[in-house]
This record gives structure tokens, sequence and C-alpha cells, in this order.
């Protein structure tokens, strides 16, 4: 049968991934501070009308709702895909909030062992909502059991070994499964075939992102204006998580350095002071781009070698620093490695490497 390790943390809280080791003050990175957590419980909208952006999504999710709710089932199995910060873990509680469900959460990680996974489901109640972070992460033998329990409800066990094993078939309430995942690419074709309901985040625009500005702030009892608003949403590199973030920032420099409430001017010269530029780079980015355009001088450069140039760990070059650089076109990934491009060269106001 299955043994439970009591002191697997099955339920822990899910962005375990994120414990921050003793870091400095970053604006971005890909760790949460136990600063971020707090917060962001306070800040994390609950209704679905509270959630700013992602429109399809949130106009796609109301009509499923109702159709399961009207049919007095519970919704199909939902995976939300994006990059991190975009309101991944969020939207898996508005769903829960939406369909009045229960939420029981826990991560791909924090499943060790098939057993840990059968304790999980037979403790679920009738349209309780099972969410899992970072899914891509489960083992395959844990994923395995998933996929009777998303299609049939049922869980296959074996009891005894050798000859003597005998396969017994348990049913189990029916529920939703609320997957997320940073990597989609990294989920295997079974699972990804099990969910009924697919969403990929994309990044927000600036009026979303200064909706949700505007929204913390009110939370958070800061007065703000729409214009200072979207010039933290400007650089926030479309991601709700670091525009809450910056918001804070800015609030406490305006709290010592002006009257308290948010005015474009302070604001702005509250990012010169944390160095954040129009972009949203930061100067972990700027060194990036500096060690590209003048270190190298254009030349493409492998990602260890990049890592060791900037004293920056390569993963996290590669899934929080790349992707935005990419996006603004700052950078390209050759078969050779990364290279500057003109824009980069522009950025820092140099000119570009002759060929
Ligand atoms: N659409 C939104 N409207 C308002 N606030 C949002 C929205 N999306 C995200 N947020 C805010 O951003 C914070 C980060 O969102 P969340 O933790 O859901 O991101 P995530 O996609 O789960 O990230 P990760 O991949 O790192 O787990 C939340 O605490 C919430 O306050
Ligand atoms: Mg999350």
């Amino acid at each position: 049968m299955w043994e439970v390790d009591e002191s697997t943390d099955l339920w822990g809280d899910a962005p375990s991934r994120h414990a921050a080791g003793g870091e400095t003050e970053r604006f971005v990175t890909g760790e949460l501070t136990s600063d971020d957590l707090d917060v962001e419980r306070g800040l994390r909208p609950q209704r679905l009308e509270d959630y700013c952006g992602q429109e399809h999504i949130k106009q796609s999710l109301r009509i499923l709702i109702e159709a399961a709710q009207s049919r007095g089932e519970s919704l199909d199995h939902v995976i939300f895909s994006g990059p991190p910060g975009l309101g991944k873990t969020t939207l898996a509680a508005v769903v829960a909030n939406e369909m009045g469900a229960q939420i029981k959460t826990t991560s791909g990680p924090a499943i060790a062992r098939t057993g840990d996974l059968a304790a999980i489901l037979t403790n679920l109640q009738p349209g309780d909502v099972l969410f899992i972070d970072e899914i891509h992460r489960l083992n395959r033998q844990v994923e395995e059991i998933l996929y009777p329990a998303m299609e049939d409800f049922s869980l296959d066990i074996v009891i005894g070994k050798g000859p003597a094993a005998r396969s017994i078939r348990l049913d189990i309430p029916r529920f939703t499964l609320v997957g997320a995942t940073t990597r989609s690419g990294m989920l295997t074709g079974p699972l990804r075939d099990r969910f009924g309901i697919s969403y990929r985040l994309d990044y927000y625009g600036i009026e979303d992102l200064a909706d949700i500005v505007c929204r913390s702030s009110s939370i958070l009892g800061v007065s703000i204006d729409r214009e200072s608003a979207k010039e933290i949403a400007s650089r926030s590199r479309g991601t709700p998580r670091l525009a809450n973030r910056l918001l804070k920032r800015v609030r406490d420099y305006a709290q010592v350095r002006g009257e308290g409430s948010i005015e474009l001017g302070i604001a702005q010269e509250a990012m010169r002071f944390f160095e954040i530029d129009e972009l949203g780079l930061d100067w972990m980015d700027i060194r990036i781009l500096e060690t590209l355009c003048k270190t190298f001088r254009g030349r493409a450069v492998g990602l260890s070698t990049l890592a060791s140039a900037t004293g920056e760990d390569a993963n996290t070059l590669e899934d929080v620093y790349e992707p935005y650089l990419l996006q603004c076109g700052l950078i390209v990934r050759t078969p050779q490695g990364r290279m500057a491009t003109p824009a980069a060269f522009e950025h820092l106001g140099m000119e570009p490497a002759a060929r």
C-alpha cells in the first residue's frame, strides 16, 4: 500500500522554489521574497471581476463556469501556462472562488511518491479544486496515477508484490484539477491531453498593468494618479508581480522623499534612484547588455561564458533575464550564442559594432 511520510509537506506553500536565499533587494528576480508573499496575499484578486486584463481568458472562463454550474457539475480540468508572475496561481484561486469550491494547493516537486498523490486524491471532497503548481515537475510514476484520476475519477492501486500482487480500482470524488506551468513545453503529451481547458497567459499591456497598479495602490492605501500608474506600468516588463513590486518601492520613496502620495515627478525620481530605466531594465540587464556590447563587441557569446562574465547564474540568465531582452529585441539567440542587436547599442548610447 502507499506509505505517506507525515513529514512531507504535501500542502506546502506552492511557490516553495522561490524561497529566497539572502539576496540583496533586486527588482527583476525569479525569486519570491517573503515580503512579496505577504503583499501578494493581500493584493491577489479573489474574483474574476477584480482580475485585470487577459480578457479572452476571463470571458471564456465565465462561460465555462456558468455552464458547469447550471449543469450542477464540476468544471473540466484546466491548465494555465505562461512566464512567472503573470497571474496563474491567482487564476487558480479565482476559479475555485467562482465555482464556490474549496481549493487544495500543492506543487509538482512536493509530491515525491505515488502514495503522496493517492493520499491527496482520496482526501478530496466532491467538487474540490486541486491546484498543482509547477505541474511539469511531477515525476513520471506520480503522473501516471493522475491519468485515471483525471479521466475516470478512479485510482488504480496494486496491493502486494510479485505473483500475489493484485490491482484494485478505487473511486474518488469528482474534482477539478487546475495545473500551472511556466514551461508548457515540458509537459508530457498524455498529461496535456487530459486537460479539457488550456490557457496561455500573455504579457500585459500598459493600460491593464496601470489598472493593476491603481487597484493595488488603493488596497495599500496610497494615492496615485493615472499618469504615474502608467509610468510604473511601462517599466514593469508586462508582469503584474513586478508592477506591484515596483509600486511598493515607489511608495517607500514617496513616503520618505515626498509627501506620501505618488505623482509623476516623484515616481520618475524613484525609478531613477532604484536604477530602473524606461524599458524596465535593471542594473543586471544593463550589465548583460554592456557585456555583450562592450566586452564582446557585439560577437555571439555562449550562455556559460556570459554567466561567468556577468557573475549571474546561467539558469537565472536564461529563465529570468533573457526572455524580456529577447522580447524587447535587444538580444538575439544564434546557434553560436547570444548577440546584442543594434537596438542594444542604441539603448546604451553606443555606436553599433562594425561587422
Ligand atoms: N490579472 C491580475 N490582476 C491583478 N493582479 C494580478 C493579476 N495577475 C497577477 N496579479 C498580481 O501579481 C501577483 C503574482 O501573480 P501570481 O502569483 O498569480 O503569478 P504566477 O503566474 O502564479 O507566477 P509564478 O509562475 O511565479 O508562480 C499576484 O499576487 C497578484 O497580486
Ligand atoms: Mg504561481
